[in-house]
């Protein structure tokens, strides 16, 4: 399918979802509040790619986690679970930065989906999605 529906309302705070969407998983995480601040907390100049990689919004927005998430809603991110390395499905809540793991060749994504450490060369991608109601996304 070139776009699907997801109803994201029972996804409890710090729990996440995988779906399917052009073959590909994608992640649909309610972050904890933690989470958030801790994603809030670091420097942009810390972060190995420093692009927000975010298919909604331009292509040379910065990755902050305002960029990474979704405005009004915080605690959501939208990523596709393919490691920018050499595509393995990273391991939620896992790795040094309490975020996501690839465990392949150890690429270590914050709680943002930022890499922060290991051989990935990019951000987990945002794809483009919209709201079509207030509980329902609109992938792709
Ligand atoms: Fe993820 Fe290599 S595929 S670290």
């Amino acid at each position: 399918l070139a776009s699907i529906e997801v109803d994201i309302s029972a996804i409890e705070e710090g729990q996440e979802i995988k779906v399917m969407w052009r073959g590909k998983p994608v992640f649909i995480r309610n972050r904890s509040a933690k989470e958030v601040e801790e994603a809030n907390a670091v420097a942009i100049s810390d972060l190995p790619d420093q692009n927000a990689r975010n298919a909604n919004l331009a292509a040379d927005a910065q990755a902050t986690d305002a960029n990474r998430g979704v405005e009004g809603r915080e605690a959501l991110i939208v990523m596709v679970g393919v490691c920018t390395h050499l595509g393995c499905i990273p391991l939620g809540q896992s790795g040094d930065f309490g975020g996501w793991f690839c465990p392949c060749h150890g690429s270590h994504y914050d709680t943002a989906g930022r890499i922060r450490k290991g051989p990935a060369p990019e951000n987990l991608l945002i794809p483009p999605f919209e709201f079509t109601s207030d509980n329902v996304i609109q992938i792709g």
